[in-house]
Formats: structure tokens, sequence, C-alpha cells
């Protein structure tokens, strides 16, 4: 193998760029040529990139998002789209690609192969940690810890004032978020978008809490779960508790990545590298138990499994 792309794709999340840097670092000590395409798959479609070396990937470590930059591209999930990338990974050599992102990014990596003879494999890169085959996604623990963070500092006034706090987490179609950020912040109540809820039922815990003297009510809540401000309002009203809402949104996406995500990310992207090597193609690379795991790619974007002891823990411990 004497050239290899990789490109970042999807929503970004702290712990690409160490991955970047491993696949660059790993792959030029086998002598094998980096392409780093820009802006996601668009970059792939347009041709849009730059060779990476040893060098272009120093003092990244430390830094948030990915230094490939990404997109969510439309244009991708078409046959021209997916034509076009490859004759353009052909015309430039290519013969592996490393995809790093999250489910709508895998899926289009696994339908590339359909189009391309070259080899793919994944890395699982999303906030949201609902890829199969891993322990845990790339930037899912930083994203979790930046969350927590505000939590804590949320607390402090709600408890101060009295307060019932709605705090909304990243999660469009996937509770991980919620579930960890509410077990170690200490929420009384984690909404998620797998699991109906009613608004009366909250009102009657709400209620009880107040009586065992609690001072404060905090609600971690998933994107994906509801409107914020909507049950606020629902909630004030029939619990009579003063309400105030938090979207934490993009913060949780950004900032440098955490020890775990840098040594995930450092351990994904040489896996990648070495799986290429190895004559594997359409699988996505895990880490469980500290070592690799390999799972078909569109296995892989059918998800992962939901902590449901945390919620279950989260609710004895909020007493
Ligand atoms: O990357 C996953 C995610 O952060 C989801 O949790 C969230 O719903 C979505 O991306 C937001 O996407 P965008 O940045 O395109 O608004």
């Amino acid at each position: 193998m004497n050239r290899i792309g990789i490109v970042t794709s999807g929503g970004d999340a702290p712990g690409m760029n160490p991955a970047i840097r491993s696949v660059v670092r790993t792959a030029r000590a086998e002598n094998i040529e980096v392409i780093g395409f820009n802006r996601g798959y668009y970059g792939l479609i347009n041709e849009i990139y730059q060779q990476l070396d040893v060098r272009m990937v120093g003092g990244i470590l430390e830094k948030g998002g990915t230094i490939l930059r990404t997109l969510r591209c439309r244009e991708f999930e078409t046959a021209e789209g997916l034509k076009k990338a490859a004759q353009n990974l052909d015309h430039l050599g290519i013969e592996g690609l490393i995809v790093i992102g999250g489910d709508g990014s895998l899926r289009g990596a696994a339908e590339l192969l359909d189009f391309w003879n070259g080899q793919v494999v994944g890395i699982p890169g999303s906030i949201d940690n609902d890829i199969g085959g891993t322990d845990l996604c790339l930037g899912f623990d930083t994203a979790v810890n930046t969350a927590l963070e505000s939590v804590d500092r949320i607390r402090d006034t709600a408890t101060s004032h009295e307060r019932l706090f709605i705090i909304e987490v990243m999660g469009r179609a996937s509770g991980h978020i919620a579930l960890s950020v509410g077990l170690a912040g200490g929420a009384e109540e984690i909404l998620i978008p797998e699991e109906e809820y009613e608004v009366d039922s909250i009102v009657t815990r709400v209620r009880a809490a107040r009586k065992r003297g609690k001072l404060h009510y905090i609600i971690v809540l998933a994107e994906g779960a509801g409107k914020g401000f909507w049950l606020a309002d629902e909630l004030e009203e029939k619990s009579g508790m003063e309400t105030r809402v938090a979207v934490l949104g993009h913060i949780q996406r950004g900032g440098k990545p955490l020890a775990f995500d840098r040594i995930i990310g450092a351990k994904m992207g040489s896996y990648a590298v070495q799986t290429l090597l190895e004559g594997e193609s359409g699988v996505c690379i895990g880490v469980r138990s500290g070592r690799r795991n390999l799972t078909d790619l569109l296995e892989a974007v059918e998800g992962k499994s939901l902590s449901w002891e945390n919620r279950g823990i989260s609710q004895t411990l909020s007493i």
C-alpha cells in the first residue's frame, strides 16, 4: 500500500485531531503517503485535499474540532456523488480510505464500497456515542465532562434559588450523553429519546421531592426527547416550582480533548492503518476493554445499547 486518504465527516468531536495525528504518523512510519481531504465528503467529491506529513500534525493533540474541517455532505448520499468520489480516489492513486465520523458518515463509507474497489475503514467519532462495536466513541467522554461542568455550576444556582432546572444536552436520536451526564451530575430526572415520559408523572415526583426537603430539581433532557422551553412552562405551571432552562448545545462539541479521547484517538488511528495493511475493508474500528475490535460498518451504525443502569442508579440516588 503506497497511498491512503483520510477524511473527517459529519459533526466534529474532540479526539478527531489525535486520531488524524495517529493515522498520519503510523502510515508514514510504514512509508505510506497520506492525503487529507478537507470539508468531509465534499472534499472527496471536489478533490479538495492536501498531503499530510508528520510535522503537519504536530501540536494538534490538544486542539478540539478537526484540522481537516468537516461538513454534512448531502451529495454523498446520492449515487452520482459516490461515483465522483470513487473516481477521484482512483485518480489520486488512493488504495485505502479512513473515515472518522458518526452514523451518517460511516453509512456513507459503507455505501462508497458499492462504487469503489479500494479499502475503507471507519473510526467512530461522535459525541453521541451511538456507534456499535466500541466501548466508547471518540469525543463522548470529553463532551460528557464539558456538560458536567455546566451541570455542577447550574446546581449551585438552582439550589440557592430553589428552582427546577431543565438542562438540555445533545443527542438528537440518542440518550447516551444524557444518561452519563445525569448520573455523574446527580440529576433528579433524565429524559431521553428512546423512552416516552409523562409530564404529570414528573410533576408528582417534583412535588414529592420538595416534600422530602429537596432544594432543587435538575432534569437532564436529551435534545431529541422534547422541547426544553415547552416542558419548562408545563412543569412550572403544574408543579408551582420556579423553572429555568439551559440549552448547552455546541459548547459540548468544542474544547480540547481530555486524556481518554486522546488515548483512544491514538489507538484508533493506529489500529485503522494496521487494519488497512491487513487487507480488511468495510469495517469500523472499536476499542473494547482496551483492545482493537472490528465490526462490519453497517452493523456498527446500527448503534450500541444504552446504559439503562445509569438511570436506574441515578433514580435510586436522587432521593
Ligand atoms: O454530532 C452529533 C450532534 O452533535 C448531535 O448530538 C446533534 O443533534 C447534532 O450533531 C447537531 O448538528 P449540527 O452541528 O449540524 O447542528
